[in-house]
């Protein structure tokens, strides 16, 4: 058994004896084996140092020692995994592209087991839906080409689908009507798709055929109805405030309300010509502000719980320039969450104008 302080404690670890308060209340039992969210909690309730046992212990530390003094961004970036991600989602991008373009030019009929198979692959090998998450983000510095944007949608689509307990036949479908939802922009003139300015009211004309232009794309193939119509519908929303035939909620196929939530994330959280990529809670902020009613309610509610767990126990960026962890989510306020900054709890939800930045 080793004394360990909490800011040296990693995931892994194992507690060697109970952890209690100053009120003698239980947090933790011994034995458990620590997660981040646990560690979390230990920092949280100002617990400066726990016993661990140590026949795993230089084992775990050398695992990390890499890491050492880094920020949770840059240690996801220099990790094995993140390395092995970024090379499979290139590969994945790559392939698709080589498909959409023969099934456009009606070279080929769709294969989807075969489409479906490389994104499939970045969402193996143990990888929970967070660390996806987490890696996608870290993702954004390095590229944001055309057909990452399709993948990037897939890939969250199918894990919403996931969080939202559906069934693995749903969760393919959700997954399929990401990678397709925008099938439509390659019949587009690519000056207007790709034009690093603000469109003019003609080319938004234009631009906005692309979700009609999918469908007919898709309608020549044998795939499910639920894929064309979220091709079809993912620009509708659930106030009737979308396009083209601004649909209203009952009305809209529900894989279509799926990627109309993952769309405007990805869109939100990828780099513009004219900013960085946003982060994930002046995102989710942003979503709130827009106005939560034009989307499924069960679906946002869960997205963005989801989401904002993802990020706990992560270092961040107030917009006041301090640096601090999220330690305590608030269920009520998603986007204020409790950040602790030194020996300080800054409870976000009672600071107005204090906000996330950044996550480092
Ligand atoms: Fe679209
Ligand atoms: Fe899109």
């Amino acid at each position: 058994m080793k004394k360990i302080s909490t800011k040296e404690l990693l995931p892994g670890m194992v507690l060697a004896s109970k952890v209690v308060t100053e009120n003698l209340n239980t947090i933790l039992n011994q034995g458990t084996i620590l997660d981040e969210a646990d560690i979390a909690k230990l920092t949280f309730y100002s617990i400066y140092e726990v016993d661990i046992e140590d026949d795993e212990i230089d084992h775990i530390i050398s695992d990390a020692s890499d890491g050492q003094g880094l920020t949770s961004s840059e240690r996801i970036k220099r990790s094995q995994e993140f390395k092995e991600f970024k090379q499979a989602f290139e590969t994945c991008a790559k392939k698709f592209e080589d498909e959409i373009n023969d099934i456009v030019a009606g070279n080929a009929s769709v294969d989807t087991k075969r489409l479906l198979a490389p994104v499939y692959a970045l969402l193996q090998k143990g990888r929970t839906t967070s660390d996806v998450f987490n890696m996608l983000h870290n993702l954004r510095d390095y590229d944001d080409a055309t057909y990452t944007h399709c993948i990037n949608v897939a890939l969250a689509s199918n894990i919403l689908a996931q969080w939202l307990k559906w069934s693995d036949e749903e969760i393919e479908l959700a997954t399929m009507s990401g990678l397709f939802h925008d099938i439509g922009k390659i019949c587009i003139p690519e000056k207007i798709v790709t034009k690093p300015a603000k469109l003019d009211p003609y080319e938004l004309d234009i631009m906005r055929t692309h979700p009609l232009k999918g469908y007919e794309v898709l309608n020549k193939l044998d795939i499910s109805i639920h894929v064309k119509n979220a091709a079809l519908m993912h620009h509708e929303r659930c106030d009737g405030t979308g396009y083209p035939y601004q649909t209203q909620g009952p009305q809209i196929d529900k894989y279509a309300k799926i990627v109309a939530i993952t769309d405007v994330y990805d869109a939100m959280t990828s780099a513009r010509y004219y900013r960085k990529p946003l982060c994930p809670f002046i995102a989710l902020q942003n979503f709130e502000d827009e106005g939560l009613q034009k989307y499924d309610p069960e679906m946002i509610i869960c997205f963005l719980q989801n989401i904002v767990n993802t990020y706990l126990l992560s270092t961040v960026q107030l917009n006041t320039g301090e640096v601090g962890e999220i330690v305590f989510i608030n269920k009520t306020f998603l986007t204020k969450p409790t950040i602790k900054i030194g020996n300080d709890y800054i409870d976000l939800s009672k600071c107005t104008g204090v906000y996330i930045k950044e996550i480092l």
